[in-house]
């Protein structure tokens, strides 16, 4: 029996997934490297650093930029990035989300945040949902980022529960690799076709409802 969720942040929890692709469509620009919505999906998932190096690859710059020249455009980003999302508040919590928690809160499931964000704290506060989550793991103290199963066996074991017992739920297509190679029940949000992996999909976060979810499992 499933006793408890672990969820990604960036786009299933908050709409910031257009504030991440504003900021680094900036970054883009300044190196070079031709933006179009196949690297923004690309980039779902992927932790900072990772992403910077696929924007850099992606536009064969990716030797001119050495680990100081890295740093200093991750900076740039993230320093953009945070401006974006300093004004957010709970009305930009995703469709039907809060309702969503709320409703596990009260059935009694364990729930945990496994987002690759170092933002991730930050964003949950602003969007008045801390009272929601038992953990959010922290990314820096893992060895690999999505598509590695890391983060949501931490997210599993932060609520003290076996990944079996726990559903992910992801937004992105290294998210739901996660979740799966984790051993845990996946859940996708968004297009299945980018999501094809998921053990279940829902099209909009408006479509998640815990009644949902149980229908499908039994
Ligand atoms: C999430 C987003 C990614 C982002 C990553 C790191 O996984 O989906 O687009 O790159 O978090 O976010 P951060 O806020 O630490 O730069
Ligand atoms: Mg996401």
């Amino acid at each position: 029996d499933i006793e408890g969720f672990a969820f990604d942040m960036d786009g299933v929890l908050a709409d910031t997934a257009r504030f991440h692709a504003i900021a680094w469509h900036q970054i883009a620009d300044e190196v070079g490297t031709v933006w179009d919505d196949e690297l923004a999906e690309a980039l779902k998932g992927i932790d900072r650093m990772g992403s910077l190096k696929l924007i850099l690859e992606h536009g064969n710059v990716a030797e001119k930029y050495d680990a100081a020249a890295r740093d200093a455009l991750a900076t740039k980003k993230n320093d953009n990035y945070r401006n974006l999302i300093a004004t957010l508040t709970p009305a930009d919590a995703l469709p039907g989300m809060l309702d969503f928690l709320e409703s596990l809160q009260t059935a009694g499931y364990k729930m945990s945040i496994a987002s690759a964000s170092k933002n991730a704290p930050f964003i949950v506060e602003r969007l008045g949902m801390q009272k929601y989550f038992d953990a959010i793991v922290d990314p820096a103290s893992l060895s690999a980022g999505k598509p590695d199963p890391a983060i949501f066996i931490a997210a599993a074991a932060a609520i003290e529960l076996a990944p079996e017992k726990v559903i992910g739920l992801e937004d992105s297509a290294a998210g739901i690799k996660s979740i799966n190679a984790a051993g845990e029940l996946s859940i996708g949000i968004g297009d299945s076709k980018v999501l094809h992996e998921a053990d279940l999909n829902f099209a909009t976060t408006a479509d998640v409802t815990l009644a949902r979810i149980k229908a499908t499992l039994d």
